[in-house]
């Protein structure tokens, strides 16, 4: 089995589709209407960021495909076999998912490359790719563990699975500008107003999202062990309690962010604005942490597959 390509390709697609997610959905809720000119410089960035994200989010689809190709052909011969890859995408339960999932990382690959001077503002261009990542994303349930379990069992996991993935997306994707803009507030102390309401914006939707984060992955958990031996006796279930431990710093940085040091903001800006900026890096590098924890998650079978 070649185990670290398929790990790779999954943490690049992760990253990739949450970014574009999480980034897309920003400006609609942690943004002021009227501000265009504040925030040209954040837009600028966040553009590039979009079509880094797309591309690597399409090679990432193919590397991962092709990995698991590779596997179960048991040579990398299976890429270029036409019988190895009709039998593939043809005759699996996975086959279809992972074409449709191919057509829509090229179709988002195209949306951001070629609306790209239109994005990471309100409009339809930017709603479209938070919708085709947020597809992307959600329909990782029909290649994976949900797509196992039997009849309406299936349907309740895989809901909860598109809620994970969805929470997971607003959170992580919205670190990004919201990094961006607290550091250039403490750098220069421009944009100051714009990262305070936007800190204040995106408490409220984050906590949202870490609820259902935390809802999806337990539904999740509990739906592929029998029990709490089982779980912990399990590479699976160490890695899905390794990412309960990352979450839970996560929990503390945010809930830090949001009830001690947000209020002092009017009263003590400047080192409240560096704290916080060191916060939300901390919540950047657990958040690619726990990624890549996801992505070695799904190679391993849980307890009860
Ligand atoms: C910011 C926090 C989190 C992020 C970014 C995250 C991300 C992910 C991702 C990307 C997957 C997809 C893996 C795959 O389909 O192969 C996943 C699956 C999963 N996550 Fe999380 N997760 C987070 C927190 C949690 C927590 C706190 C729990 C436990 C309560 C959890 C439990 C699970 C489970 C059980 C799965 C299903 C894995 C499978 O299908 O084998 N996650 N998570």
């Amino acid at each position: 089995m070649i185990f670290w390509e398929l790990v790779g390709a999954r943490w690049v697609q992760f990253m990739a589709a949450m970014i574009l997610l999480g980034t897309s959905v920003f400006p609609f809720y942690a943004l002021p209407s009227k501000t265009a000119a504040n925030t040209a410089r954040l837009t600028q960035t966040m553009r590039r960021a979009l079509a880094v994200a797309a591309l690597a989010g399409a090679v990432s689809a193919f590397a991962w495909v092709g990995a698991s190709i590779v596997n179960i052909a048991g040579d990398a011969g299976g890429l270029v076999d036409p019988e190895t890859l009709r039998q593939y995408f043809f005759e699996t339960s996975f086959g279809g998912a992972w074409a449709l999932r191919l057509v829509l990382a090229i179709v988002l690959m195209a949306v951001v490359l070629l609306a790209r001077e239109h994005l990471f503002v309100r409009n339809g261009a930017t709603a479209l790719v938070a919708v085709v990542a947020g597809a992307l994303l959600v329909s990782q349930a029909w290649i994976g563990h949900p797509a196992s379990l039997p009849g309406s069992e299936r349907w309740l996991v895989t809901g909860a699975y598109a809620i994970h993935m969805l929470g997971a997306a607003v959170w992580l994707g919205a670190l990004l500008p919201l990094g961006l803009l607290v550091a250039r507030a403490r750098r220069d102390g421009e944009g100051r107003g714009i990262a305070v309401f936007a800190l204040w914006r995106f408490s409220r939707v984050g906590m949202i999202a870490v609820a259902a984060i935390l809802l999806g992955g337990i539904v999740n958990a509990i739906s592929r062990t029998d029990s709490f031996d089982a779980l912990v006796a399990s590479t699976w279930g160490q890695i899905v309690i390794l990412k309960i431990a990352i979450i839970s710093t996560m929990i503390v940085a945010a809930a830090l962010n949001r009830f001690v040091l947000m209020p002092r903001l009017s009263a003590q800006t400047e080192i409240t604005i560096a704290r916080l900026a060191r916060n939300v890096t901390f919540e950047q590098a657990a958040g690619l942490l726990i990624l890549a924890a996801a992505a070695v998650l799904g190679v391993f079978h849980p307890p009860h597959f």
